[in-house]
C-alpha cells in the first residue's frame, strides 16, 4: 500500500467487530513502534496488550469509570486494549526537554504509537487513540508501579462494517484543515 493511502486509511474507530485480535498482529503494530525515533534515543515506552476478555472487559470499565465516563463509553466493544506507558524517573532526554521546555518523551510515545496505529491499518485492523481516563484505576488494577505514567489506551480490533473505505476517505478529508491554513513558505505569515 502507498503511504498516503495508509494514512488515508487510518481512522479512529469507536465500534469494533466482536472477533479477537491475532495476537501476532499486535505484536508486529508493537515492533513497528519500537523502530520509532526518540529523544536521546531514550525509548520511554512501555506496552502492556490486555487481551483475555475478561480482563480487558474490567480494564474497559476501569478506564471509562466516574468522571471518565463522559467520552469513550465505545471502548468496552474493543477487543483488545494497548496500555502505553512511561517511566517518569528515567527520561534521559529530561534536562534538554527542562531547558527547551518540551516533554520529549511525550512525542516520543506519540510517534511510537503512529507507528504502531499505521501498521495495524496496514494489517486490516483499526485503533483508537484514548487519552481521557481512570489512569489510577488501570494502574491499581494491572499491577502498573507508581514511578510510571500511563499516557495512553489504544483501542484495537476489526472495524465494524460501518466503516468503508469511502465514507473514512471522506470523513477525514472533511475534517482536517485546508493546507493554506496551516502552512507557510519562508515566514510567519498572519491573514
Ligand atoms: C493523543 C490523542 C488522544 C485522543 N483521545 C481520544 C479519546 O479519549 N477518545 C476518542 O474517542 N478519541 C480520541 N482521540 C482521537 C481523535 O479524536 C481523532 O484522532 C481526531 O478526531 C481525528 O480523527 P481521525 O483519527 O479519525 O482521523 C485521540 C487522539 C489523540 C492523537
Amino acid at each position: 500500500m502507498k503511504f498516503m493511502d495508509l494514512v488515508l486509511k487510518r481512522f479512529s474507530c469507536r465500534k469494533f467487530q466482536n472477533r479477537p485480535v491475532e495476537r501476532e498482529k499486535i505484536i508486529k503494530c508493537i515492533e513497528a513502534a519500537r523502530y520509532a525515533p526518540s529523544a536521546c534515543n531514550s525509548q520511554p515506552w512501555r506496552f502492556i496488550i490486555v487481551d483475555d476478555p475478561e480482563l480487558k472487559d474490567r480494564l474497559a470499565k476501569t478506564a471509562i469509570s466516574g468522571i471518565y465516563g463522559v467520552i469513550n463509553r465505545f471502548l468496552p466493544t474493543a477487543p483488545a486494549i494497548i496500555v502505553i506507558f512511561a517511566d517518569k524517573e528515567k527520561f534521559i532526554a529530561q534536562v534538554g526537554g527542562k531547558v527547551m521546555g518540551t516533554d520529549y518523551y511525550l512525542i516520543d510515545i506519540g510517534i511510537a504509537c503512529e507507528h504502531l496505529v499505521l501498521q495495524a491499518t496496514e494489517l486490516g485492523l483499526a485503533t483508537c487513540y484514548i487519552g481521557y481516563f481512570n489512569e489510577k484505576g488501570i494502574k491499581k488494577l494491572l499491577g502498573i508501579p507508581q514511578k510510571y505514567k500511563v499516557i495512553l489506551l489504544m483501542a484495537i480490533g476489526y472495524p465494524d462494517s460501518i466503516y468503508t473505505e469511502e465514507n473514512v476517505k471522506e470523513m477525514k478529508i472533511k475534517n482536517r484543515k485546508k493546507l493554506k491554513d496551516i502552512l507557510y513558505f519562508n515566514k510567519f505569515c498572519s491573514d
